[in-house]
C-alpha cells in the first residue's frame, strides 16, 4: 500500500496534486510520503512484535537526512556501510548504540570512527577485518562488540546482482567455518562476539530462502552456545522484497516474515534484528519526470523524458521494471499503445522501458515512475553533467524540498584547476 493515488483526474502524493509539486520544484525529482514511510517502518514493528527486537534501517535504500530523521524519531536504529552513512546517523540524532556497521571493506578509519562515536556491533565479513579491528579497538582501549556474518551458502532466488549468500558471493565467512572463527574471536581481547549476522540477498519474493539461512542460523547458534559463546542477538540482514508490478508478483508480507523469524529463531532467547531498506522506502517514492519529446520512429514510438538512467539507474543496471504512470489519469478505456521509453543521455542503455503500453502522451506530459524510493536517489550521478535532482517530502498536504538541485554554479565550482593550467 502507498499513498501516490488518482484523485479527482491526477496522481496525488498524499493530499498535496503531484502537478503542484513540478510547478514549484521542476522536473526530474523525487518524491517521498511520510505517512507510506511510516506505514512500511510500522509493519515491522508489528511483524516483530512481542519479542525482543531492533530495526536497524538499511539507509543506503535511501539516505536523505530528512528521511533518516524520520526514521530516527520512529525509533530506528540503522545499518550502515560507510563513515559517510555512519557520520549521516549520527547527525540524524541515532545514538550510536542503535548503529550496525555492515559491509564487506570497513576501514581503520571508519572503524575508529564508529568505536569513537559509539556502535552497537561490527558485522564481520572476513578473517583479516577482523584483525584489523581488533588492532584499531585495542589503540583505542575499549573492547568492539561483534557479530559474524555468515554465508550459509542458499541460493535467495533474486537478481544475480544483489545475491549476496551463496559460497561464490564475496560476502560473509563460510558457515562451514564459523566455530573456528568465533573461536579466534573470543582469543581476540579487542573484539567480543555478541551475536551472529546473515544477509543473502534484496528483493527476495519468497520465505523458502530466509527459511533454509534461519535454520543454518539457529543450528549455529547451538552450536556456538555449546562452544561457550554468548550469543545474545541475532541480525538477520534485510531484503525481504517489494512488488515492482510486473507479473503481479506478490511476495510475502513483513507479517509473514515475521512469523518465520518466531517460528524458528523464537526460542532462542535472542534480540533480533533485522536491515529492511526496499521494504521500507520502495514504494514510499516516486520519481517525477516530464516528457520532451514525442519522437516518432520507424515501427517504433519514442517518448524522450527530462529524466534519464543517471537518476534513475536500476532498469539500466538490473533490468529493472518501474511502472511508469503519467500524472493525469487517462480517461478510463483510452486505447493504449506501446512507447520505448527513453532519457537524453547518450546511450542505448539510457531506456527505462520498450514497448511499454501507455495511453496517448505527448510533449510536456508529466509521468511517474513508481516503486522509485529505494536505490533511486542514493545511486543516481551527474553523469552529463545533469544535476543531481531534488528530493521533496511530503506529507500531508504539505511538502518540503528535502534536497535542492545544485544549479551549474555549484556543480562546476566544486572542480579545481591545478596551477599550472
Ligand atoms: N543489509 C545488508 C547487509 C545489505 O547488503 C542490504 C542491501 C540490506 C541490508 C538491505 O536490503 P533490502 O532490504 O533493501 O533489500 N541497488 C540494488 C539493491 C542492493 C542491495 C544491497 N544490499 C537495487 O537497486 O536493487
Amino acid at each position: 500500500m502507498d499513498h501516490f493515488l488518482y484523485r479527482d483526474g491526477e496522481l496525488y502524493a498524499e493530499d498535496v496534486p503531484v502537478r503542484d509539486i513540478a510547478d514549484g520544484v521542476g522536473t526530474p525529482f523525487y518524491c517521498y510520503s511520510t505517512a507510506t514511510l511510516t506505514r512500511h517502518f510500522q509493519l515491522f514493528e508489528e511483524a516483530l512484535h512481542g519479542m525482543p527486537h531492533l530495526i536497524c534501517y538499511a539507509m543506503k535504500a535511501a539516505s536523505n537526512q530528512a528521511i533518516l530523521t524520520l526514521m530516527a524519531q520512529l525509533g530506528a536504529g540503522m545499518d550502515v556501510v560507510s563513515g559517510g552513512e555512519y557520520a549521516r546517523a549520527i547527525a540524524a540524532g541515532v545514538p550510536g548504540e542503535r548503529i550496525v556497521f555492515s559491509g564487506v571493506g570497513k576501514t581503520r578509519t571508519e572503524m575508529r570512527q564508529a568505536l569513537q562515536g559509539g556502535v552497537r556491533q561490527f558485522n564481520l565479513e572476513s578473517e583479516p577485518e577482523m584483525e584489523a579491528l581488533n588492532e584499531v579497538a585495542l589503540s583505542l582501549g575499549v573492547v568492539a562488540p561483534v557479530t559474524v556474518r555468515v554465508n550459509p551458502d542458499v541460493d535467495a532466488q533474486t537478481h544475480a546482482k544483489i545475491a549476496t549468500g551463496k559460497s561464490e558471493n564475496k560476502f560473509g565467512i563460510p558457515i562451514t567455518r564459523a566455530r573456528e572463527v568465533y573461536a579466534r574471536v573470543a582469543a581476540l581481547p579487542g573484539l567480543r562476539a555478541v551475536g551472529i549476522d546473515v544477509h543473502i540477498g534484496s528483493q527476495l519474493t519468497s520465505l523458502e530462502p530466509y527459511r533454509q539461512a534461519f535454520e543454518k542460523v539457529a543450528d549455529l547458534t547451538d552450536a556456538l552456545r555449546a562452544d561457550g559463546h554468548e550469543i545474545l542477538r541475532l541480525d538477520l540482514g534485510g531484503g525481504l522484497g517489494i512488488p515492482y508490478l510486473r507479473d503481479n508478483q506478490a511476495p510475502p508480507l513483513p507479517l509473514q516474515y515475521g512469523a518465520l523469524i518466531k517460528e524458528i529463531l523464537g526460542d532462542k532467547g535472542c534480540e533480533i534484528e533485522i536491515e529492511p531498506g526496499r521494504l521500507v522506502a520502495g514504494n514510499a517514492g516516486i520519481l517525477v519526470s516530464r516528457v520532451i519529446y514525442l519522437k516518432e520512429g520507424e515501427g517504433r514510438d519514442f517518448l524522450i523524458l527530462d529524466g534519464a538512467m543517471n537518476d534513475l539507474i536500476r532498469p539500466a543496471m538490473y533490468d529493472a521494471h518501474h511502472d511508469i504512470v503519467p500524472v493525469m489519469e487517462p480517461v478510463a478505456g483510452v486505447a493504449q499503445r506501446p512507447f520505448d521509453i527513453v532519457g537524453p543521455v547518450c546511450e542505448s542503455g539510457d531506456t527505462f522501458a520498450r514497448g511499454r503500453m501507455m495511453p496517448p502522451m505527448g510533449a510536456g506530459d508529466l509521468v511517474a515512475f513508481r516503486s522509485a524510493g529505494a536505490y533511486g536517489a542514493v545511486m543516481a550521478s551527474e553523469y552529463n553533467t545533469r544535476p543531481l535532482i531534488p528530493e521533496v517530502l511530503v506529507q500531508k498536504d504539505q511538502f518540503a524540498v528535502i534536497r535542492a538541485r545544485p544549479s551549474f554554479e555549484e556543480i562546476i565550482e566544486r572542480d579545481t584547476i591545478p596551477p599550472w593550467l
